[in-house]
C-alpha cells in the first residue's frame, strides 16, 4: 500500500490530505494563514506563510504512517496569484492574489487599447483583474525597482513545488489563468510576454498536471523523514484539481465549487472559446480543456456574514430554521470583492435589498446563501448561451457541506446535484495527480474511475424550481440597476 499527499493551497488555509492508491483517506490536516487587504479591493498573502504552514501540516499529516510508504505529493493551488522572486530566490513582494482588484487600468489597457479580440486570439481569454498578466504590468508601472529585479514569475502552488523540489515549473491548467499562455497550443504567448515586458526565462517550464516535475529535495526528505524518491507532481489550479477530485474528467461534465470563490467548471475534449469570452477557456488537468465561470466571493460571503457580522460560530444551527425556500423577499448581491463572472466589474460591491419590518435574521441568512446560488446561476446562464447543455453537476468546497445550500443550488439551477463522498476536491485531485505522476495509474481518467465515489444525488423539485425561477428574474435586474452607483462608492 502506498500513500499520496494532496496539498490544497487555498486562500484561507492550506489543507493537506493523505490518501492511499485506492482512495481511502487516512488523514486531513488544515493550517490557516492570514490574508491581508492592504487597500479596499486589494488582496495579498506571504508565500513564506504558504511554505511554512504546508511543512507544518505535512509533518502532522504523516506523523502516524510508515513514512517509507509515502510515494508522491501533488497540488491544487489558488489560481492567478503573482509570486515574484529575485535572482537569489528571495520573494520580492507579497503575492497579489486571484481576488485582488487593483489592476483596473491594466485590464482596460489589454481589453480596450490592445483589444479583446487580439488578447483572446493570443490566449483564448480576455483580461480580468485577478489574472496574472495585468498584475505584472501593475508592478511595472507602480513598483519599477522591484519589477526590474524579477528573475522568476510563478503561481502560488508552483512556489511550493519549487521550494519542495527545486523545479521551476507550472502546469497548463494553472498557467491558463496567467493570460500569458496560448491555451489552445499550450505554449507561452510571445505577444503577451512582449506586452508585459517579460522574457520566457522568467517563466516556469510547462508540464501536464499529472507529470512528475522532480523529487523531494534531499535535505527536506531528511527533515520530514521521507525518501528522497518521493515524486512531486506538477499539480493543477485548484478548480481543475477539484474537478479531478470529483471525477469531472473526460468530456461534457460539470462541477460546481463553493469555496472562497464559486466556480462552474465544464469539461471539454476540444479547445473552445465562447462568443463573448464570458467564461474562461482553460486547459484541464486531465490533458484536455475546460470552460469555467468564477465568482469572487461564494462561501466567503457566508463566512463574512456569520463570522464578522453576526459573530455566530454555529453555521449549521443558523440554517436549521430556514424552510420557506423560494419565498424570500430579501436579496443579497454577493460582490464583496467586486465580481468576475459574469460582470467583470472590480467596483461592484455587496448589497442587501428588500428588507421590511418583518424581515428576520433567518431571512438575511437565507438571502446570503441564495445570493451566492443566484450568482452560480448567472454563470450557468453564460454556459447555456455558449451552447452547453447539462442535466447534472457535482458539487464540492466548504459550502457543499451545507444540505440547505446544496438544495438551493439544485433548484435555482434546475440541475441534479451529485454529492461526492468527499468534498475535499482540490486536495483529493492533487493526491490523484501525484498517483498518475508516480505511475500508480496510467491516466487521470483511470484514477478517477477507480477512486471517486458519489454519496447521493439531490433532485430539483418542480415547485421550488418554478418559485426560484421568478426570484432569479428579479435578482438578475439588481446589478444592472446598481452598476452606475458602484464606482462612486
Ligand atoms: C478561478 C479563481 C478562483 C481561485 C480560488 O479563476 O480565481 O477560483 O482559483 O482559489
Amino acid at each position: 500500500m502506498m500513500f499520496y499527499v494532496g496539498i490544497d493551497l487555498g486562500t484561507s488555509a492550506v489543507k493537506l490530505l493523505l490518501m492511499d492508491e485506492k482512495g481511502q483517506i487516512a488523514k486531513i490536516v488544515s493550517k490557516e494563514y492570514p490574508l491581508s487587504f492592504p487597500k479596499p479591493g486589494w488582496s495579498e498573502q506571504n508565500p513564506s506563510d504558504w511554505y511554512e504552514k504546508s511543512m507544518e501540516g505535512l509533518k502532522e499529516l504523516i506523523s502516524e504512517v510508515d513514512k517509507s510508504q509515502i510515494a508522491g505529493i501533488g497540488f491544487g493551488g489558488q489560481m492567478h496569484g503573482l509570486v515574484v522572486l529575485d535572482e537569489n530566490d528571495e520573494v520580492l513582494r507579497p503575492a497579489i492574489l486571484w481576488n485582488d482588484g487593483r489592476t483596473e487600468k491594466q485590464v482596460k489597457y489589454f481589453n480596450e487599447e490592445i483589444g479583446r479580440d487580439k488578447i483572446s486570439q493570443y490566449t483564448g481569454n480576455i483580461a480580468f483583474a485577478g489574472f496574472t498578466a495585468p498584475k505584472i504590468l501593475w508592478m511595472k508601472e507602480n513598483e519599477p525597482e522591484l519589477f526590474a529585479k524579477i528573475a522568476k514569475i510563478m503561481l502560488p502552488k508552483d512556489y511550493l513545488a519549487y521550494r519542495l523540489s527545486g523545479s521551476f515549473c507550472t502546469d497548463y491548467s494553472d498557467a491558463s489563468g496567467m493570460l500569458l499562455l496560448d491555451v489552445e497550443h499550450k505554449c507561452w504567448s510571445k505577444e503577451m510576454l512582449s506586452l508585459c515586458d517579460i522574457r520566457e526565462e522568467q517563466l516556469p517550464k510547462l508540464y501536464e498536471s499529472y507529470d512528475k516535475v522532480g523529487t523531494l529535495k534531499p535535505e527536506l526528505a531528511e527533515e520530514l523523514g521521507l525518501s528522497a524518491d518521493v515524486v512531486i507532481a506538477a499539480g493543477a489550479g485548484d478548480n481543475a484539481a477539484a474537478a479531478v477530485g470529483t471525477g469531472t474528467v473526460g468530456s461534457g461534465k460539470c462541477t460546481i465549487s463553493l469555496g472562497t470563490s464559486g466556480t462552474l467548471f465544464i469539461t471539454a475534449d476540444e479547445f473552445a472559446v465562447d462568443a463573448n469570452n464570458a467564461l474562461h477557456a482553460f486547459a484541464h488537468a486531465d490533458g484536455r480543456y475546460h470552460l469555467m465561470g468564477c465568482m469572487l466571493s461564494a462561501a466567503s460571503c457566508n463566512k463574512w456574514w456569520m463570522d464578522d457580522i453576526l459573530k455566530e460560530k454555529d453555521y449549521a444551527g443558523s440554517q436549521e430554521g430556514i424552510d420557506r425556500l423560494g419565498e424570500n423577499h430579501v436579496y443579497f448581491l454577493p460582490y464583496l470583492m467586486g465580481e468576475r463572472s459574469p460582470w467583470n466589474d472590480v467596483d461592484a460591491r455587496g448589497a442587501f435589498i428588500g428588507m421590511s419590518m418583518d424581515t428576520s435574521r433567518e431571512d438575511m441568512v437565507q438571502a446570503v446563501l441564495e445570493g451566492v446560488a443566484f450568482g452560480v446561476r448567472d454563470m450557468y446562464e453564460a454556459a447555456k448561451s455558449a451552447g452547453v447543455c447539462m442535466e447534472r453537476a457535482k458539487i464540492c468546497g466548504g459550502g457543499a457541506k451545507s444540505p440547505l445550500w446544496r438544495r438551493m443550488i439544485a433548484n435555482i439551477l434546475n440541475l441534479k446535484i451529485d454529492i461526492p463522498a468527499c468534498e475535499e476536491g482540490p486536495g483529493m485531485g492533487g493526491a490523484m495527480l501525484a498517483m498518475v505522476a508516480q505511475g500508480a495509474y496510467p491516466s487521470v481518467e483511470k484514477a478517477a474511475e477507480a477512486i471517486v465515489q458519489t454519496a447521493g444525488t439531490i433532485e430539483p423539485e418542480a415547485e421550488l424550481v418554478a418559485k426560484y425561477e421568478e426570484r432569479y428574474r428579479s435578482f438578475r435586474k439588481l446589478y444592472p440597476a446598481l452598476k452606475d452607483i458602484y464606482p462612486a462608492l
